[in-house]
This record gives C-alpha cells, sequence and structure tokens, in this order.
C-alpha cells in the first residue's frame, strides 16, 4: 500500500512528523512557524547545520500529545538544479520518518512549490519497501506512512506536478516489484499480462502486442527462442506501443531473463542467487509504459514509442541449447552459442533486429543486466552506457541527472568485435576470455543495430543494491527524457 497524498493548507498535528525545506542561504528558517524557529536555531548552531544539500536537521520535542518530529531538509545552494537533492533529500526524511513508526507526515513545501514534483517522488519512494512476502507481525512492526500532507495553498500547478509526482513514483516502484519478486512468481507470461494491464488502464493510449513461441518463429528469431527452449515457461515477445507527435521512431527494449540459471552451462550456486533480477531491463521498460498510461504525456521528441521485452527463462533440461549449437537471429546471421550464460545478448539480438526491421526505429536504447563484468568495472552506482551516438546521449545525459541514474560512459572498441568471430558461423556468443566482458557483449549487440542511433546501457550493478533490493534505475530519467520538449 502506498501511502494516501492530501493537499492541506495547514497541517499542525503535534505529535505528527513534520517536514520543511531550506536552502543553504542567510536567515534560512525564515519560512518556519515563529513557534518552532528558536528551537531549530539553537539546533542547527549545536549541529553546524546550515542547509547543504545532504544534509537533515531533526528536532524532537515531548509534548503533551505525544511527539513531535520537525526536520528540515538542505537543499544546498538555491542556484543549482537540485531536483535529484529534492528528491533523495526527501526519500532520507521519509526512511526516517517511517523509523520513528510516523502513521502521517506533514510535508511542508510553500517555499519550493516548483519542486512539488520532485518532492512527491521522494515521499512515495521513501515510503517503499517490498513486503509482499512479510508476515503481518513484520508490516506492524514496521509500517508504512498511511497519510502525507503536501503543506501548500493548491493551485492547478501543484496538482499537475503532484500528479506526475505520483505517477512517476509509481512507475518507478512497479519496476521494483517486477525485479523484487521471485521468478516462480515473476515468468515471461506473467511479463505478458502485466503489459495487458498497462494497455487496459491506459485507455486506449498504450497497445500490446505479444508474440508467442510459434510466431516468434515464423518472423526467424531463432536466437531468441534458444534461450528458452529447455524452460516449462513459454517464452513469450512483448511489443507496447505509444503515439507521439515528433518525427523519429524510438524503441525501448529491455532484457527480460525472468530466471537466468545460466541454463547447460549452469551458474554456481552464489552467482545464480540474484538472477530474478535478470528481468530488469523488461522491467524497465514496463514502469515507463506504466507512466504513459497513467500521465498520458504529449511526446514531441517522437512520432512513435515502443518497448520491446525479449521474454524467456534460461533453464537447463533435455530440451535446452547445448553448447556449440548454432542458431539463425532475424536479420540471418548464425551464432555459435558456445556459453549457455551468455544469453542475454541472444535474446537482445532479435529484439534489437525487431525493432530496426519490423519497428523502422530509428532510435533505440536498450537496458539490460547483461554482464557481471560491468559491475566489476564500475560497481552498484553506476551503469555502463554505450552509444554509436554522442547526441543522443547528451540529451539523455541532462535527464539521466535530474533523476540521478548515474551511468559512465564505455567504449564500442572495434578491435574486440574480432573475439566474436566464429570458426563455424557468423558469430560466437562469448568472446576471449573474462576480461573486458562488458565491452565485448556490447560489441555482439552492435552485430544486430545496422542503421538506428542506439544507445546500450549496461544495468547489472545498479537494477539491484544488496540490502535494499531493486532500484528502478533507469525509469525516471527515461521518462523524463520522453517528455524532451523538442523534436529529435
Ligand atoms: N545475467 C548475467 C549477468 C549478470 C551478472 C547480471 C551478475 C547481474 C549480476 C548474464 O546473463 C551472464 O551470465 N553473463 C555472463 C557472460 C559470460 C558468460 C560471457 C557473465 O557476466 O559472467
Ligand atoms: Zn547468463
Ligand atoms: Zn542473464
Amino acid at each position: 500500500m502506498t501511502p494516501k497524498l492530501h493537499i492541506r493548507e495547514t497541517y499542525t498535528n503535534p505529535h505528527s512528523f513534520h517536514i520543511f525545506y531550506s536552502h543553504k542561504e542567510k536567515n534560512n528558517f525564515h519560512h518556519i512557524p515563529q513557534e518552532l524557529r528558536q528551537s531549530l536555531e539553537i539546533k542547527a548552531r549545536q549541529e553546524e547545520f546550515s542547509g547543504k544539500k545532504d544534509e537533515l536537521l531533526h528536532l524532537e520535542q515531548v509534548t503533551k500529545e505525544g511527539i513531535l518530529h520537525i526536520i528540515v531538509v538542505g537543499l544546498g545552494e538555491k542556484t543549482k538544479s537540485d531536483e535529484r537533492i529534492t528528491r533523495d533529500q526527501t526519500i532520507k526524511a521519509i526512511q526516517l520518518a517511517r523509523k520513528v513508526k510516523a502513521n502521517e507526515v506533514g510535508i511542508h513545501i510553500k517555499n519550493i512549490l516548483k519542486k512539488t514534483q520532485h518532492v512527491v517522488e521522494g515521499v512515495l519512494l521513501g515510503d517503499y519497501s517490498f513486503d509482499t512476502f512479510k508476515s503481518i507481525e513484520h508490516k506492524k512492526k514496521h509500517p508504512h506512512i498511511s497519510d502525507m500532507y503536501l503543506v501548500t495553498s493548491g493551485s492547478s500547478e501543484t496538482d499537475n506536478l503532484m500528479k506526475k509526482g505520483i505517477n512517476a513514483a509509481h512507475a518507478n516502484i512497479l519496476t521494483r516489484d517486477l525485479v523484487n519478486m521471485p521468478g516462480s512468481h515473476v515468468y515471461p507470461e506473467v511479463l505478458a499480462e502485466q503489459a495487458k494491464k498497462i494497455e487496459k488502464k491506459s485507455n486506449g493510449m498504450v497497445s500490446v502486442q505479444i508474440l508467442n513461441e510459434e510466431e516468434c518463429k515464423k518472423l526467424g528469431m531463432g536466437s531468441f527462442l534458444c534461450v528458452g527452449q529447455g524452460s516449462d515457461k513459454k517464452s513469450v515477445f512483448i511489443v507496447l506501443h505509444y503515439k507521439g507527435k515528433g518525427l523519429k521512431k524510438c524503441a525501448l527494449v529491455g532484457k527480460s531473463v525472468t530466471f537466468d540459471t545460466g541454463g547447460l552451462s549452469l551458474k554456481p550456486g552464489d552467482s545464480m542467487m540474484d538472477m530474478k533480477l535478470d528481468m530488469a531491463g523488461g522491467a524497465t521498460i514496463l514502469g515507463i509504459f506504466e507512466y504513459l498510461a497513467a500521465q498520458r504525456p504529449e511526446i514531441l521528441a517522437f512520432s512513435d514509442v515502443y518497448g520491446v521485452l525479449p521474454a524467456a527463462e534460461n533453464m537447463p533440461s533435455g530440451k535446452a541449447i547445448r553448447p556449440g549449437d548454432i542458431v539463425t537471429a532475424m536479420n540471418g546471421k548464425t551464432i555459435e552459442v558456445l556459453n549457455t550464460d551468455a544469453e542475454g545478448r541472444l535474446v537482445l539480438a532479435d529484439a534489437l533486429v525487431y525493432s530496426e526491421e519490423a519497428l523502422k526505429a530509428d532510435y533505440i536504447i536498450d537496458f539490460a543486466t547483461l554482464t557481471g563484468a560491468c559491475t566489476v568495472a564500475l560497481g552498484h552506482d553506476l551503469a555502463g552506457l554505450f552509444t554509436n551516438n554522442d547526441q543522443f546521449e547528451n540529451i539523455y545525459n541532462a535527464y539521466a541527472k535530474k533523476a540521478g541514474d548515474d551511468y559512465w560512459r564505455m567504449p564500442l572498441f572495434e578491435a574486440y568485435s574480432k573475439h566474436m568471430k566464429s570458426s563455424v558461423a557468423d558469430l560466437k556468443n562469448i568472446g576471449g576470455g573474462r576480461y573486458g566482458g562488458a565491452i565485448t557483449a556490447a560489441m555482439f549487440l552492435k552485430e544486430f543495430v545496422a542503421r538506428a542511433q542506439w544507445m546500450h546501457i549496461d544495468i547489472a550493478g545498479p537494477a539491484h543494491h544488496e540490502k535494499s533490493g531493486a532500484t528502478g534505475w533507469g525509469v525516471l530519467s527515461v521518462i523524463y527524457f520522453l517528455e524532451h520538449q523538442k523534436k529529435i
């Protein structure tokens, strides 16, 4: 259950949790009610709080009615663009509210109305935890916040920003839930059902097409289909569509391996443990379409936005693909599958070809938990971004910054392509040894992009954090990017 959000002119509950915002400036408590200001100023002096972008001031007062918590959230310099700071700092404040088991929270935003959207995102994401499978006792011990009061005199602009914030946060939460859910519950057909739900709630704005194995076979998707052939779960190829008003077509492709055992090239136990996350790319795309279905924004950047999810489960069995087998992708290229654990590039190969050939995409972004090597290189806080078009990345970069979806640019290094040459087929699916694995994987994908402007984003690291689980990395940045105000 996500908390209910209300807009209120005033909110003075004396045994509750109140959040105020302050920039790093002189007299930074001027907007906080007189009766609180003095205690806050003393506390601020004690703790050397000055409104910097990573500071929170927490004042607790025992009153007749109970405990009053006042938080002042530092936002840093007023002049800096601070969508991310607003969201991240709000998340921290709300996590504190949950820790002290606040039932209601007042969020005082009169002085920062333009930031309403990012406050709302922070509020809902701060309250998030994945407790679907926890006992009632646990949920009672760690309650969610039930009501949040945005304290401001409402205006239609604030209402709109609040709605955007709610839809963006819900989109991110859908992605996290899908990634956090075990492989027993999220298999290819479940992703298809989720896409159908999105279509239904969109009131005609999102349309969904599900291709079954037979249809994929007719299209020549031998590379995609070989990954799921060992599993009892049927593979499905999911295509979503949203109409825009721009000139160019954009396809958002997401690796959707609902569980990656490695197949016959079986992963050792420790490496397999987290492999329910291997559909995080596809979950990112579903989150984005959840937003489009609810918000229904006018998209000026593109004429069409597609979501493409090649969904399969990678299992070993008597029917599974063997190391050494050769498959043919939709563009006619043959691939020698030497390692069945390098399956992400196999499902993506056909999804990329489909995006260009069937959907005529001019722009493609793919999201994939593709290589452990990318995590070795960049850790859990950065995705690896590969692109054949600097301009495309440049535009996306601004929105990734706003969203806090950090990435590092990685090279499409031609010389490594030769590692993917096979002696018996056009390509093989693993390169020479362990080193540079994120790059060789990207070079493999590049073989399946003929003319599109393309970004490949390896999210193996940031899709998921060890303690807190799924992150929804990428959802917010793409949502903001799609609302880019100019044609691309
Ligand atoms: N799904 C994994 C990549 C992965 C690893 C994602 C760890 C998230 C966390 C992918 O399918 C895989 O197994 N890749 C292999 C490639 C290798 C066989 C060339 C890898 O990274 O070891
Ligand atoms: Zn794998
Ligand atoms: Zn995988």
